[in-house]
This record gives structure tokens, C-alpha cells and sequence, in this order.
């Protein structure tokens, strides 16, 4: 057996990477894609859940991140730059400093999880907190790099979606065709067109049957491509999709209506109870965005847009270590008790309810 490559090396004949492209990875991509009977069994489809938080800093971002830094360092820059709720801010750092260069992040002030937080300066990112929202970080970095010797990683970068889309090809090589359906979180709506541009290019290379119609799903209180025009404040606790004014606008309406697709907007409540379902009943811990593709199965399912067998694939982007604390809540809001008792078999026993 042999330890798998990064996606570069993995799907390089599919990728823009020459033999003058230093192949900058930490091992991204070959994450699991999980058959979830719990979800099939509450649906009637056939589900998968494509987990994008095994990855090497716990998100997808990982795919485009590595295409982005290796064609960065390919064209000589030393510093690359991005705007970030969380995630790509850690993949930056990390794959910044295996290359040995700089990457200076931008996040809104307060609002990224803490585990991203973290890692982007365990990865001794140049971390800078902008006191507004993730779209005004974006405005700010794209400045720079227009007028400033600094490479933009943000989803914008063309090479980010490549990378990503190997996703899709993943997909496809575990099931030996594309599902009828794919379900994917939206913030920038980068993600959504990189796996249909995936999907696409292994159709017209006739390894696949069809196209999935790509469905795509933004918090209520942020959901731009839903209302149809951008959000000033755009406000939910699933931090990782906080974004008024997607990137990749244009890009994401040519893919749905490519695909027959569709975009949708979740309540938090319903993001945090399938949250609870992914977590307790099929085993997977995401952190709350990633979420959103449960929640938007479980409504289109309700709805009866999904056709009882569809194969229908989920994908989870980022890991619930990230922003662990949403486990320790209950359905009605309280928090969770531990049980305490004292150091005593027969005590734990009693709490678990066993008779000798
Ligand atoms: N899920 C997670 C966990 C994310 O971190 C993001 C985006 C998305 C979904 C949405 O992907 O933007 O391609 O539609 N996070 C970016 C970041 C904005 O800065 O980490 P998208």
C-alpha cells in the first residue's frame, strides 16, 4: 500500500501543474466519503456524506490551498493575502509556512471560531482583525493585492476552484458515476462551483452518466443568493458562512442553472438539530456550516423534491473540533450537565443504570 499524494500529485494530469510548479501539500484530499443509513433511513434516498474535515488543517479549504500556494510560489511571490471567516485563514497559514513564506489573514474582529483562530497563529500567520464584517475583509484584501506585492488566495484566484474541484472526482471514482443529487454549504459559493465544474468535466469525459443538480444552502440570516440581493449584516451562528456578498456570484447561477440546481435558506435552529442528528446518529462531527447540507436534505426531503433511492451526496466542510462548543447544548438551549459522582463502581453503575 502506499500513503496518498495531495491532489496535486493525485490528479495532476487534470490540473494546471507543470514540471515548473513546486508542489506545495500537506497530504489534502482522499477524505472519506461515508454511506450515512441514518440519513438514508430518514429520507428515503440513498446518502453519503463526503467528509471534507479529515483534510490536513480540518476544512476543504485545503484542495484550493494548495494549488493556490504552489502556483504563488511557482510565479515568485513571497506573501500571499486573504479575507477569512476562519477556515481559510488556518489553510493559508499552514500551507504558507510549508512553502516558507508569509501569508497576512484578515478576519473579522470577533467572529471566527476559536479553533481557527488558533490555528492561524500556531501556523504564524500575520493575523489581523478588521473591525467589520467578512465581505469588508475581502474588499480590503483584494485592494492590496492590486496595488501591493501580495498574491491573493482568496476563492476569487481561479487556482482555488481547480483545486477544489478534485473533490468532485473523488466523488465520482468511489461511486463510479455522480450522484443525482449534491449537497454543499454556501458562503462565497466558491465550493458550489467547484464541485460542478468537477462534476461537469468527468461528464464530458464520459465517466459519468449525469450531471448532479448541485444544491446549495446559506443561514436564513445570510443568504444573499436566496433573496437575490447582497446582506449589510449578515448574521448567523454558523460563523464559517457569515457572508453578505459572495464572490463567486456570477460563477455559482451559471452552475445551478447548469445543473437544474438550487439555493436555499436554513434557519439556525435547523442547522443546530442537524447538527445533533449528523453527530449522534451517524457519528460525524462537523462543525455548524458544514451542517447546513443535512439540514437542506432533510427540508428538500420534507418538501418531496427527492425521489425515494436518489443517490444523494452531502458534502461536510469543515470539523466540529474547530468550533466544538455547539455540542454542549440542548435542543432547548440549556447546557449540558456532566454527571459527577463520586470515585465509586457501584455509584457509575447506578448512573448507567447496570445491575450486577
Ligand atoms: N463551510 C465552511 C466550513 C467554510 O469555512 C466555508 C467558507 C464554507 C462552507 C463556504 O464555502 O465560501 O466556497 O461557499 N469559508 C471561507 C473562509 C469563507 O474564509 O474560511 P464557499
Amino acid at each position: 500500500s502506499r500513503q496518498w499524494r495531495g491532489v496535486l500529485r493525485e490528479y495532476a494530469h487534470r490540473l494546471d501543474v507543470t514540471d515548473a510548479t513546486p508542489i506545495i501539500t500537506l497530504g489534502e484530499g482522499g477524505t472519506p466519503l461515508i454511506p450515512a443509513a441514518a440519513l438514508s433511513h430518514r429520507t428515503g434516498a440513498d446518502v453519503w456524506v463526503k467528509f471534507e474535515g479529515m483534510n490536513p488543517t480540518g476544512s476543504f479549504k485545503d484542495r484550493g490551498m494548495t494549488m493556490a500556494i504552489s502556483k504563488a510560489v511557482e510565479h515568485g511571490a513571497k506573501a500571499v493575502i486573504c479575507a477569512s471567516t476562519g477556515n481559510t485563514s488556518a489553510s493559508a497559514a499552514a500551507y504558507a509556512t510549508h512553502a516558507g513564506i508569509t501569508a497576512a489573514v484578515l478576519v473579522p474582529e470577533g467572529k471566527i471560531a476559536m479553533g481557527k483562530l488558533s490555528q492561524a497563529i500556531a501556523h504564524k500567520g500575520e493575523l489581523i482583525q478588521v473591525q467589520g464584517t467578512f465581505d469588508d475583509c475581502l474588499d480590503i484584501a483584494r485592494d492590496l493585492a492590486a496595488n501591493y506585492p501580495v498574491h491573493l488566495v482568496n476563492s476569487v484566484n481561479p487556482d482555488r476552484i481547480e483545486g477544489q474541484k478534485t473533490a468532485a472526482f473523488e466523488i465520482v471514482e468511489v461511486l463510479q458515476d455522480a450522484p443525482d443529487f449534491h449537497f454543499v454549504p454556501v458562503g462565497n459559493a466558491g465550493n458550489y462551483t467547484a464541485h460542478h465544474r468537477g462534476y461537469r468535466e468527468e461528464l464530458e469525459r464520459g465517466a459519468t452518466t449525469r450531471l448532479p443538480r448541485m444544491f446549495g444552502f446559506q443561514a436564513a440570516g445570510s443568504a444573499p443568493l436566496v433573496l437575490g440581493h447582497p446582506v449589510k449584516a449578515p448574521d448567523t451562528i454558523a460563523s464559517a458562512i457569515r457572508i453578505g456578498n459572495p464572490a463567486s456570484w456570477e460563477l455559482a447561477l451559471t452552475a445551478r442553472d447548469d445543473s437544474d440546481g438550487y439555493f436555499g435558506a436554513i434557519e439556525d435552529s435547523a442547522i443546530l438539530e442537524a447538527h445533533r442528528i449528523l453527530s449522534s446518529e451517524v457519528g460525524i462531527f462537523v462543525e455548524p456550516a458544514s451542517a447546513i447540507s443535512v439540514a437542506g436534505l432533510l427540508e428538500r426531503a420534507d418538501a418531496g423534491v427527492i425521489p425515494a433511492g436518489s443517490r444523494v451526496v452531502l458534502t461536510v466542510t469543515g470539523h466540529g473540533l474547530k468550533d466544538p462548543q455547539w455540542a454542549l447544548r440542548t435542543a432547548d438551549g440549556s447546557d449540558v450537565e456532566p454527571t459527577i459522582v463520586p470515585v465509586d463502581t457501584a455509584a457509575v453503575a447506578s448512573v448507567l443504570g447496570l445491575s450486577a
